[in-house]
């Protein structure tokens, strides 16, 4: 029997159910396979492809082409979480027309569920656009990598009593404008719990505290395959860096003594 799908409306009722919905990122076939299998309730395919899988410093030079492949990969695996395609950087912010096409192109050629974009009261016109496009769309307020230039630098975000009345603004703005969901990244905890008490679509967080209504992870962090740096809120299920050197190392040291392959491996 096939496995039924989790659907935007499965996230929603969770909230109201007061059940935690538990999110990873996923950039190809054989992670999300795994992720899938976890039980995750979300598979994000995230831009954080930039610096976990490409090697760069921000998440500003992925490409909608990248995207989308990586999001193809990712949902020939994924059968039961939804997958979300996450907007790279000028791919909704020049204009509606952009937004619609590039976020047509996730569910068209990439075959999400779903796609995300950062901002708040500055992108509520194309949440509305991709919304009326039958795309249902996940906000992303607090720290926006895509504004990194902009905030000079990874940062907790909206400390401030004012800053933080301006997310809880953006939250319901984004609510209204049609959002399903808002990861909240980077804030204070009590502020996340202010947000997620404020909208009635789940909120998920990453390092915004524990009173969010779900988490997210980006999988090479909580691998520890990614360890370049490692930010408070990341919390090592696994040193897979570590196993894999060691794998390779070992696999590396039989080719040159000749203990591998033998004739088991043989024909
Ligand atoms: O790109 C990404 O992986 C993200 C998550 C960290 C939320 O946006």
């Amino acid at each position: 029997m096939a496995t039924e799908r989790t659907t935007i409306h499965t996230l929603i009722q969770k909230k109201k159910d007061g059940e935690k919905i538990a999110a990873v990122t996923a950039y190809d076939y054989p992670f999300a396979e795994i992720a899938d299998e976890a039980g995750m309730d979300i598979v994000l395919v995230g831009d954080s492809l930039g610096i976990v899988v490409q090697g760069e410093e921000t998440t500003l030079p992925v490409t909608m082409d990248q995207m989308v492949y990586h999001t193809r990969l990712v949902s020939r695996a994924v059968k039961k979480a939804l997958v979300v395609g996450d907007m790279p950087f000028l791919s909704y912010q020049a204009g509606i027309e952009d937004a619609v096409r590039n976020a047509g192109r996730f569910v068209q050629e990439g075959f999400a569920q779903a796609v995300k974009l950062e901002g708040g009261a500055g992108v509520l016109d194309q949440v509305s656009a991709i919304s009326r496009a039958g795309i249902p769309v996940m906000g992303h307020l607090g720290l926006t990598p895509q504004s990194v230039h902009q905030m000079g630098g990874y940062k907790v975000q909206a400390r401030s009593p004012a800053e933080g009345d301006k997310l809880l603004a953006d939250a319901r703005a984004l609510e209204e404008a049609g959002v399903f969901a808002i990861i909240l990244e980077g804030i204070p905890a009590r502020l996340a719990k202010r947000a997620t008490q404020s909208v009635s679509v789940p909120t998920i967080g990453i390092g915004a505290g524990p009173h969010c209504d779900g988490q997210v992870l980006v999988l090479h962090d909580l691998l520890g395959l990614f360890v370049k740096f490692s930010p408070k809120f990341v919390k090592r299920y696994a040193n897979l860096r570590e196993e894999s050197l060691k794998a390779l190392r070992h696999y590396r040291s039989e080719v040159l003594s000749g203990e591998f392959p033998t004739d088991q491996h043989s024909f």
